[in-house]
């Protein structure tokens, strides 16, 4: 039987080409920015629930970048796991300008290399707790406090050579005082990647025992500033705000389960938007690839096609390394 059917959309699929003449997003390298974590350890280790992505000392973390950087990738977030005997209530190692992100950027830049360096910009790391912010008398994370810290922090990551601070934070206000601190130290350059819309959010999990930020088997609330899960309107008034404060950058996060707040971010702003693919998304992919249940690599490139569609320009994956040869 054939009918004569008007329209008959499976001509735009029917061989390789015609398919990719009609593609309308596609990845490529340098869409990617790398997450990568950095230790104090003599050797590389996996991160147990992150399988294929490592901690690096920084001699190997070297040797990595420019790895990375043959096969495309130029963009790097930095993450620190520090030694334990460093941190405390007040995080303030984020201070010391020896710290372990400091030396890191330092090294990297020695290599010459044209990257860019993102230094994630929160406590965490730093505090005993694991909150991203101090701890007042309460038991509260105190706004104005942090946001102080997190300024001075800006000063000293930025003379260490980041090019980019991105507070992960959420405290209120903050674009706003960095800003200031950078310009008043003529780190007018040095732009600001805002982690506008950061919801609070279960697939965290695998990147807090990756840094060292989660005592085992207790989960760390977030919430009274990390954004409802729920909450479109919220996360358009967050974006508002940190545009206005004078970020360079909106970031959402995590991705694929807030693909309408990356969509939401595009039309509403016209800076370049970025979008974290986090730990957890990461992981039960290729959790899911070890029980021979999913295939990663189609699945990661799914997952980062609709990112992209869903309109972020910038994408932050742990899957960047071992994709970049094939975009
Ligand atoms: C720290 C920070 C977190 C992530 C990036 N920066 C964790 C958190 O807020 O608890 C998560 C990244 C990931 O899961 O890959 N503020």
């Amino acid at each position: 039987m054939t009918y004569q059917f008007l329209h008959r959309p499976r001509r735009l699929r029917s061989n390789p080409i015609i398919r990719s003449l009609v593609e309308e997003n596609y990845l490529k390298t340098s869409d990617f920015v790398l997450p990568v974590f950095i230790s104090e350890e003599e050797k590389p280790s996996e991160v147990l629930s992150m399988p294929g992505v490592f901690r690096w000392p920084i001699s190997n973390l070297c040797e990595q970048i420019k790895d990375w950087h043959q096969k495309g990738l130029k963009a790097f977030a930095l993450f620190p796991k520090i030694s334990p005997e460093l941190k405390n209530e007040g995080g303030n190692e984020i201070l010391n300008p020896n710290s372990l992100v400091c030396r890191a950027a330092a090294a990297i830049k020695q290599l010459n290399l044209d990257v860019v360096l993102i230094a994630d910009l929160a406590l965490d790391p730093y505090t005993t707790h694991g909150q991203d912010g101090i701890v007042d008398s309460k038991g509260e994370v105190d706004n104005d406090s942090t946001v102080e810290i997190l300024a001075k922090a800006s000063i000293v990551y930025a003379n260490a050579g980041i090019d980019w601070v991105a507070p992960s934070d959420m405290m209120d206000g903050r674009i706003k005082i960095i800003r200031e601190a950078l310009e008043r130290n003529s780190f007018h350059n040095t732009g600001i990647i805002s982690y506008s819309a950061k919801f609070s959010s279960s697939y965290y999990g695998p990147f807090r025992s990756a840094i060292g930020s989660s005592m085992d088997s207790v989960i760390i609330d977030k919430s009274t500033y990390q954004l409802n899960p729920a909450n479109l309107l919220e996360a358009q008034r967050e974006l508002a705000l940190d545009a206005e404060e004078g970020a360079d950058i909106l970031m959402v996060k995590p991705a694929e389960p807030f693909l309408d707040v990356i969509k939401q971010a595009r039309s509403q702003s016209n800076l370049p938007i970025a979008a974290y693919q986090v730990s957890g998304e990461y992981s039960r992919i290729m959790a899911a690839n070890q029980l021979g249940w999913l295939d990663w690599k189609s699945c990661a490139l799914e997952s980062l096609v609709g990112i992209k569609r869903a309109g972020a320009n910038i994408i932050f994956s742990y899957f960047a390394d071992r994709l970049a040869k094939d975009l």
